[in-house]
């Protein structure tokens, strides 16, 4: 059940990628789809482990999420990627790399105050005291997409919520 896709979440850190789409692999396993969660903090503690923050970095970074989401896509599997993706041209360079109708972004908006003040992981914090440099938001930029397959306003909508509009999404294109 389900067709191939990928379905990538772009968004600060802290905004509510990983729970938003973990909520969504839930729902997406109970309607019997086969799918896979590829979270930007797991894979770079493996897969991408050597590489840091700096913008060519996150460009081979996305590239590499990108080209795994492929194959597993192959395989038939609906993928669910968790990254940042800070810019705009790693992001078009993603979604290129997937058949027309088969690529999905998904902005997970919270404003930069509303992420900072959440702080779940206390990296703002660290990052204002000038102890994680190039820290998405603070001193490297994150371009907000454009035209966004779906848009995710954190601030009004649950995490539920958020993870609701996206299969809505999906079931209007025909992928569940
Ligand atoms: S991306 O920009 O290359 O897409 P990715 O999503 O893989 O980033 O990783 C982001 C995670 O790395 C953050 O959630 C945070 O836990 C951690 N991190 C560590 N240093 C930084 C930094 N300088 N900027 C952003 N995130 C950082």
């Amino acid at each position: 059940m389900g067709k191939p896709c990928v379905v990538w979440f772009t968004g600060l850190s802290g905004a509510g990628k990983s729970t938003i789409a973990g909520l969504l692999t839930r729902r997406l396993c109970t309607l019997g789809c086969r799918t896979y969660l590829l979270d930007g903090d797991e894979v770079r503690r493996g897969l991408n482990k050597d590489l840091g923050f700096a913008a060519a970095d996150r460009a081979e970074n996305i590239r590499r999420l990108a080209e795994v989401a492929r194959l597993m896509a192959d395989a038939g599997l609906i993928v669910l990627v968790a990254a940042i993706s800070p810019f705009r041209a790693d992001r078009r360079a993603a979604r290129e790399l997937m058949p027309a109708g088969e690529f999905f972004e998904v902005f997970v908006d919270a404003p930069l105050a509303v992420a900072e003040a959440r702080d779940v992981k206390g990296l703002y914090k660290k990052a204002r005291r000038g102890e994680l440099p190039n820290f998405t938001g603070i001193d490297s930029p994150y371009e907000a997409p454009e035209m966004p397959d779906v848009r995710i306003d954190t601030v009004t909508l649950s995490a539920d919520q958020g993870a609701q509009l996206v299969l809505d999404h999906l079931q209007t294109a025909g992928v569940v």
